[in-house]
């Protein structure tokens, strides 16, 4: 394909190799957490092939978030930075991207390439997609396989990345039924419905998280949608204009989580994305026991925010129904340690999911919890968590972020201390998580 080497994405460590918590009696504070990464990556594929400049507020300057801003760079699309969190996408027109010179290399991030890979495939662009060893081990014809019933000339290897589009074919729209509740595929089969001919619908068995179709309507796109099913009519010209990104509720999960084990007045967390497809977390955790308010919602463009109060709570453990499962899915890892410190058994099913995201996290968060001394029953696609207390003890993060953040939660209950060991991925979704614990009173002392 005329592919050069994979250009090099400069992932953002956290400087250190892992973690020793210790136990705390309280924590407070008035937090704020960074943008949302579900939606500064659509602000970024979206822009990139808007009519008009896109700025967007807010952003995610995290590790996944550079990866897919790189990539889009390589095709050709111009990225201003304004601040921070600010930016500016100036995209070369429709139709305009060009074929990457090399390798797109989207890191860790299953939204990245799963995404992009959709976009392109309508617009006939020649590209290899792939990234770190977590993201080839993970499955793309969930994918591959819609966008190829579109016309789509697209390989994977062995279902996995790197993931070959050979350019060319002009897509036309499905009707598609996903065998899984999956926002990625979802979103995957809506961008390229963007560009192909025809009204492209895609059907979930279950309520998805839905920032594609709410980004892409605020930009002008002919789309619908409703808890079952979604549709773009294409092709379409996207405008430009202004994005405001909420702070992302899967960051402030774990100190929802913490601050209901261990804040002392109340914990407050502003400026929080509240899309009801995000926060089942927060029905879990209140049949848990857990007391947690929503202050001041508000509407941030196409998002609705709010300031979250969360107070010191008894939890208990419960059998968490499984239609909250996609609702939540990106929070397990945190539920799972408000479950091991909960009074009772928690179980999880339904949850298969779980076991291909960036680690399989049904299984990495048993070990952590088992190293701890926590009683844990795996199953195909669940957990049985008994909940009681925590011992200290040395864990492995699989290289999963949300496990490493999810364990230093854990710390702040343990009766001793946590060693987390690989902590180097937490800049992937949360920079500077580190810093925001231990402001809030976390016992966190790097590992050199
Ligand atoms: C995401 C969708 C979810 C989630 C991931 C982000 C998105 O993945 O786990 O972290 O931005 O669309 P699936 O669609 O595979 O469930």
């Amino acid at each position: 394909m005329g592919i050069e080497s994979p250009s090099r994405v400069e992932i953002a460590e956290t400087g250190c190799s892992g973690w020793v918590t210790s136990p705390v009696e309280r924590i407070e504070g008035h937090l704020k957490v960074p943008g949302d990464k579900s939606i500064s990556h659509r602000a970024l594929l979206l822009g990139a092939v808007a009519a008009g400049p896109l700025e967007v507020e807010g952003f995610l300057d995290s590790a996944d978030c550079r990866a897919t801003r790189a990539a889009v760079e390589a095709l050709g699309v111009r990225i201003e930075t304004l601040g921070v969190d600010r930016l500016r996408v100036i995209g070369p027109g429709p139709r305009g991207l060009r074929n990457p010179r090399t390798t797109l290399d989207l890191g860790n991030s299953g939204t990245g390439i799963r995404l992009l890979t959709g976009l392109l495939a309508g617009l006939g662009i020649r590209a290899e997609l792939t990234g770190d060893a977590s993201l080839r081990s993970r499955p793309m014809e969930r994918i591959a396989a819609p966008l190829r019933q579109m016309g789509a000339d697209i390989r994977t290897d062995a279902g996995r990345p790197p993931v070959e589009l050979a350019g060319g074919n002009a897509l036309t729209a499905i009707d598609y039924e996903m065998p899984v509740a999956s926002a990625q595929v979802k979103s995957a089969i809506l961008l390229a419905g963007l560009s192909a001919r025809g009204t492209t619908v895609v059907r979930q068995p279950a309520v998805s998280r839905d920032h594609t179709e709410r980004m892409l309507q605020s930009l002008g796109a002919p789309v619908d949608f409703d808890q079952q099913c979604a549709s773009i009519t294409g092709p379409c010209v996207l405008n430009g204009g202004r994005i405001g990104v909420p702070g992302d509720f899967s960051s402030a999960a774990f100190f929802i989580v913490a601050g209901l084990l261990r804040a002392g007045e109340g914990m407050l967390i502003r400026d929080v994305g509240i899309n009801s497809t995000r926060i089942g977390l927060l029905d879990i955790l209140r049949a848990m026991g857990g007391r947690i308010a929503i202050h001041k919602p508000r509407q941030l463009g196409a998002e609705p925010v709010a300031d979250l109060w969360v107070e010191r709570s008894l939890l208990e453990g419960i059998d968490v129904p499984p239609d909250l499962v996609p609702l939540a899915i990106d929070e397990f890892p945190v539920l799972f340690v408000a479950a091991a410190a909960a009074q009772g058994i928690t179980r999880v099913r339904g949850a298969a999911e779980l076991r291909v995201k960036e680690s399989d996290r049904i299984a990495s968060m048993a070990r952590a919890l088992a190293a701890v001394g926590v009683r844990v029953h795996e199953t195909e696609d669940g957990i049985d968590i008994e909940g009681g207390s925590i011992g200290p003890g040395a864990v492995d993060s699989a290289g999963d972020h949300r496990v490493a953040m999810s364990m230093a939660v854990a710390g702040l209950v343990a009766q001793g201390p946590i060693r987390i060991n690989d902590v180097s991925h937490v800049g992937t979704s949360f920079p500077g998580f580190a810093e925001l614990a231990r402001s809030a009173g976390f016992a966190l002392e790097d590992l050199a």
